[in-house]
């Protein structure tokens, strides 16, 4: 076999396509669509020899027992499951921080208060460079690595910036970050900029650094590595496996993902389908994406027409990490949403701030992107779309040091206007916690300490 085994799909016309074919932008040169890895010996779809399929069992048992490995690739989260993402020529390419691995933390305060029997957050902000992007990094950096690109690029709203900056600087490569300017958390600026890479912020959004990007892959020898690259959601994949693993490989009932350029569900869409198809797991989790009010074409699509069209908007939301308004991956989610039986909802500002002062609450906190999952399954409790009894997963994007001034402006209490705020008022004013400042006294300490005991 010329690559390692892989292929690529287009997922709009079917076209099937080898690596060294694969056009800049990724786009299939018939029909402008997004392409996927396959696996021609067990992919669905290729009339694959039954004997030439991984056996289920097997590959549960060489997962578990990498975990005990040194080896750099069995350490990593991603390179653990290789053997559903056989990408390399040659694994000695393989760039790695050690991602993935991450916590599936029970909410049991939030289990609580929103009646689920058994909620729990998989915290894809533990990654090493503090998001979800660094699982699928490894995943595409290492193949223009082992191609021999000198440079890449991305454009961002921060964190796939952070997670491409910090693996090409491991492996010796250079980057190139576009960024909306003035519109992403600090916290990520700092992170790209520490990690080497040639940040350039641009006067426009994420969607116009997106086109920008566009015509410069066109015009120099960069390796784009925004989510349109097939290898990016290889990676991706693989905290579907670790949940699905995590619960003995039942897979729970509902999988609730943020949604912004949305690659993501589709990645744990791909992740959830292959597994099933392989007999590692018996049945699906229903996949829902959640967007922000202000950033929602997807659900307005899935409202409007049924998901068969998507009109792009305008993106205005708090929540800059999905501050998106012409995703690129939209087809690719509408059919996990389809395939899976999920949703798609909306959040307001005051649904996401809440939220995210919620999961904070429980001692492991995230960035405000990543809050809409729990804003959303409020709501689809409230629609009668998920029941109390069933196993629900929120997957939780960043860490909550990703964007502090968020958080702090929250407490303080001028995140957000009064009309945003709304009918939740109360319900905010119980999760605020605004710190105190005082002269240095610990007379004065010790009565802020009994009136805190009264609250
Ligand atoms: N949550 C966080 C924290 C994100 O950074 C992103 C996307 C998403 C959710 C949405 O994931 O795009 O796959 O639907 N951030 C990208 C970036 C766009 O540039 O960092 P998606």
């Amino acid at each position: 076999m010329e690559n390692s085994g892989h292929q690529l799909r287009c997922t709009g016309c079917g076209r099937v396509s080898e690596q060294r074919e694969l056009k800049a932008d990724f786009r299939c040169p018939d029909c402008g669509d997004l392409y996927e890895v396959v696996y021609p010996s067990w992919s669905a779809g290729f009339a694959a020899a039954e004997e030439k399929k991984p056996n289920a069992s097997a590959l549960r048992w060489l997962w578990k027992e990498r975990c005990s490995s040194n080896e750099e690739a069995d350490q990593s989260g991603v390179w653990r499951f290789r053997e559903l993402l056989h990408i390399l020529r040659d694994e000695k390419n393989i760039v790695s921080l050690r991602e993935g691995n991450t916590p599936l933390y029970p909410l049991r305060r939030t289990a609580r208060s929103t009646g689920i029997a058994k909620l729990y957050a998989k915290h894809q902000g533990m990654n090493p460079t503090g998001s979800f992007k660094d699982t699928g990094m490894t995943a595409a950096l290492s193949v223009a690595h082992e191609l021999g690109y000198e440079w890449v690029a991305c454009a961002s709203t921060g964190n796939t910036s952070a997670a491409m900056a910090a693996y090409a600087a491991r492996a010796g490569m250079r980057s190139l970050v576009l960024i909306p300017q003035g519109k992403i958390a600090w916290g990520k600026l700092s992170q790209a900029i520490d990690y080497g890479a040639l940040t350039i912020q641009l006067r426009t959004d994420f969607d116009g650094c997106v086109r920008v990007l566009a015509e410069i892959v066109r015009r120099a020898p960069v390796y784009l590595l925004n989510s349109v690259n097939p290898y990016r959601l290889e990676g991706q994949k693989t905290p579907a496996l670790e949940i699905a693993e995590a619960l003995e490989w039942e897979v729970p009932d509902h999988v609730i993902v943020p949604g912004g350029n949305l690659a993501n569900s589709s990645a744990l869409g791909k992740a959830f389908l292959e597994m099933k198809h392989l007999g590692l797991t018996a049945r699906l989790p229903k996949i829902s994406v959640i967007q922000a009010e202000g950033a929602n074409p997807l659900y307005r699509a899935m409202r409007e027409n049924g998901g068969e069209a998507l009109y792009p908007v305008e993106a205005h939301t708090r929540a800059s990490a999905i501050r998106i308004g012409n995703p690129a991956s939209w087809k690719k989610a509408v059919r996990v949403i389809r395939e899976t039986g999920g949703w798609c909802e909306q959040a307001s500002e005051a649904e996401i701030a809440l939220a995210k002062a919620e999961i904070g609450e429980e001692g492991i906190g995230c960035e405000p992107a990543s809050a809409v999952t729990l804003a959303g399954l409020k709501k689809l409790l409230c629609e009668g779309k998920v029941q109390s009894q069933e196993t629900v997963v929120l997957l939780l994007t960043g860490h909550t040091l990703k964007d502090s001034d968020y958080t702090i402006a929250y407490h303080r209490g001028d995140l957000l206007r009064p009309d945003e705020v709304g009918a939740l008022r109360a319900e905010m004013e119980m999760t605020r916690r605004n710190a105190v400042e005082m002269d240095a006294s610990a007379d004065l300490v010790l009565r802020e300490l009994e009136r805190a005991k009264e609250r």
